[in-house]
Order: structure tokens, then C-alpha cells, then sequence
């Protein structure tokens, strides 16, 4: 029997899409359908409002393409080999358990082998200091960590060693821009290698989108972004998110991608907002202080003379067993 979740056939694409990006489909298996729900093997207890239900599944027999099973490790320690790793641009970056750390670049071979137009594959160490930056070490294949990234339609240049970069949000920024009307004034106020901008900029057609980020390293990725892109309504700026809002013209829209600490920058994108706008809000925060979370936010903004109100509030992945990381779509009052 596998774990799985019951979804109307018009989600289906969508919904395995978000489960690949997010590591939780359980590749074991292959998916199924009854009726007119498609049955998604998934390593959750339940995804978007989908509770996760016991059924027959038959197995993927993936054979060789499965680098698990061709991976030189100890056989008591196959269990730890992680089932998912993220892919960006021509590289694979996977974390191991410490026991596995000895046998790196067995197993990163084994991933070169069974995953077709990878060119290296990278040791993740995990993201550091307000850059937000991954500490990599390359276990297999040739080559830098510098890529061009391929996301709905756009060519994206990045190194996830120098400059933050998460493959896993190609879905919410799509939603992003699916939102944006023509003529709209967009900031982004840490915006990274500018991918919300360059997708906004390739799918909408906003005036002008600033894109902000405090790592003077974004600076020539945002630019070549643009290039690669043919984007010529984009404005890339390097500084403190804080400083520079308030020398841009009021937005339309603002997204405020940093998910650690975004709500601490509230108040300068309510100040910087037209009162007919929007804001996106990531924020990682444990699920049981949801709607606490809220109120105190609320009224933190009110005690500054800023009025707000949440007009919906979406769970974008889970973060850790009580963690997700949320988006707070905010309208200033
Ligand atoms: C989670 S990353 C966002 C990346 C981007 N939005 C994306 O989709 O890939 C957060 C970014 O905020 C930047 N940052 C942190 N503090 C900042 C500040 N005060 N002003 C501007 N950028 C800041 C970091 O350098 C980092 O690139």
C-alpha cells in the first residue's frame, strides 16, 4: 500500500508540478487513477488541503534510473539516502545525513549516472548569514556552480554560492505574475538574482519593477537576467530594502521574499504602498501561530499608525514537522 493524496483530474498537473518542486512525491510509485481523481503518491500526511489516504499503487521499477540503487554505500545506510534533491540549471544539490558524508562522491556519481544533463553535482552545507547564501562542495562532474536556470519561459543566471536562488518557488512566483496588470509599478525588496522580476517582466507588462537586494554580488546576475531576458522595464538596485523604498514612487505591488524575518520590514512596505495595493509576504513561522501571528502583526502596525488587513493567507511547504512557510497577501486600510 502507498501514502497518497486524491485529486480531481484538472489539479493533477498542477498539483504533481508543486509536489515535485517541493521534494514531496514519493517517486516508489507510480501515480493512479479511479474515477475522476488521480491518485498522487506523496511523502506528506496530506498537501493543500488533500488528506493522505492509504491505496494500492504499483511500484515506479525504475531500475537503473534510480541512482539509490547504484549509489556505493553501505546497504545499512541506503535508508538515509535522501529521495529528493533540487536541480538548478545543469546541477544537482542534495543534502546528506552525517553518515553519509564519507560517501559523497559515491554518491554523487551514482546522481550524474542516472540524471540526464547534469554536469556536476554539489554538497549542500546549508544557507548563510543575511545573504542568505549556500555553502556548496562539489562531490561529482566539472565545472563551477554558476548556471543558467530555465523557469516557466525565462533564462536565469545564478550561483547559489554567491547569490541566493530557490528553484522551489517557480510556482508562487508564476502566481505572482499571473496577478500583475498592465501598468503596474512592482517592487521587490529582496529580490535575489531578480527571478519574481524577470518572470513578472516576461509574462505581464508591468511600467517598471525595482528590483532590490543588499548582495552586491545580485548586481551583475540581475543585469545579465535582464539581457537573457530581453527586459528593459526593470531597474536593479543594490542597498538596504529599508533606505530605498522610500526614494522609489509608490507600488502597485510589493513581494518581500525573505522569509526569515520579511514581517520586521512591514511597515516600510505599508509606507511605500499605494492604498490600492498589494503586498506578498513570505514568512516562516511555526503553524499553530497562525493567527496569533496575525493579530500581533496587525496591531504592531497600528501602534505605528498603519492600518492593514491580510486578504489571504496561503501555505506554500512545509518547513520542518511544525513549520511552514506561509504567503501573506496584505492590503494597507
Ligand atoms: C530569500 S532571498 C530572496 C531571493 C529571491 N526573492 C528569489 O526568489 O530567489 C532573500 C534576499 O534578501 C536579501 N536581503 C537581506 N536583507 C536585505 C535588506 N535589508 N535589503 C535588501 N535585500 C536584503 C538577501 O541578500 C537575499 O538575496
Amino acid at each position: 500500500m502507498a501514502k497518497c493524496i486524491r485529486v480531481p483530474k484538472s489539479e493533477g498537473e498542477p498539483i504533481r508540478r508543486a509536489l515535485m518542486e517541493e521534494g514531496l512525491l514519493d517517486m516508489d510509485y507510480r501515480i493512479g487513477s479511479e474515477g475522476d481523481s488521480i491518485l498522487m503518491p506523496v511523502l506528506c500526511d496530506g498537501y493543500r488541503g488533500y488528506a493522505a489516504e492509504e491505496a494500492e499503487l504499483r511500484p515506479s521499477n525504475r531500475g537503473e534510473t534510480d541512482y539509490k540503487d547504484i549509489a556505493d554505500v553501505p546497504d545499512g545506510l541506503k535508508e538515509y539516502l535522501p529521495k529528493s534533491f533540487d536541480v538548478i540549471g545543469d546541477i544537482a544539490i542534495l543534502k546528506l545525513e552525517d553518515c553519509l558524508v564519507p560517501y559523497r562522491a559515491a554518491i554523487g556519481e551514482a546522481l550524474m549516472k542516472v540524471t540526464p544533463n547534469i554536469r556536476a553535482v554539489f554538497l549542500d552545507g546549508g544557507v548563510k548569514g543575511d545573504f542568505r547564501v549556500r555553502e556548496l562542495e562539489k562531490i561529482a562532474g566539472s565545472g563551477t556552480s554558476e548556471v543558467i536556470h530555465r523557469e516557466y519561459g525565462t533564462r536565469m543566471m545564478t550561483d547559489p554560492s554567491k547569490v541566493y536562488f530557490n528553484p522551489r518557488l517557480a510556482t508562487e512566483r508564476a502566481r505572482v505574475a499571473s496577478m500583475v496588470e498592465d501598468g503596474e509599478v512592482v517592487i521587490d525588496m529582496f529580490a535575489g538574482v531578480a527571478p519574481f522580476g524577470t518572470v513578472i517582466c516576461r509574462h505581464a507588462r508591468p511600467s517598471m519593477v525595482y528590483s532590490i537586494d543588499l548582495n552586491p554580488e545580485c548586481e551583475r546576475f540581475m543585469k545579465e537576467n535582464m539581457r537573457l531576458n530581453h527586459i528593459r522595464n526593470m531597474e536593479c538596485i543594490i542597498g538596504d530594502s529599508t533606505e530605498v523604498v522610500r526614494k522609489l514612487p509608490k507600488a502597485d505591488r510589493i513581494i518581500m521574499n525573505l522569509p526569515q524575518m520579511a514581517d520586521r520590514f512591514l511597515d516600510s512596505a505599508l509606507r511605500s504602498v499605494k492604498p490600492s495595493g498589494i503586498i506578498h509576504m513570505h514568512k516562516i513561522m511555526e503553524r499553530s501561530e497562525l493567527e496569533p501571528f496575525q493579530k500581533e502583526m496587525a496591531k504592531r502596525m497600528a501602534d505605528e499608525g498603519l492600518g492593514m488587513r491580510v486578504v489571504r493567507v496561503s501555505e506554500l511547504k512545509t518547513y520542518s514537522p511544525t513549520m511552514s512557510v506561509y504567503v501573506f497577501d496584505i492590503c494597507p486600510e
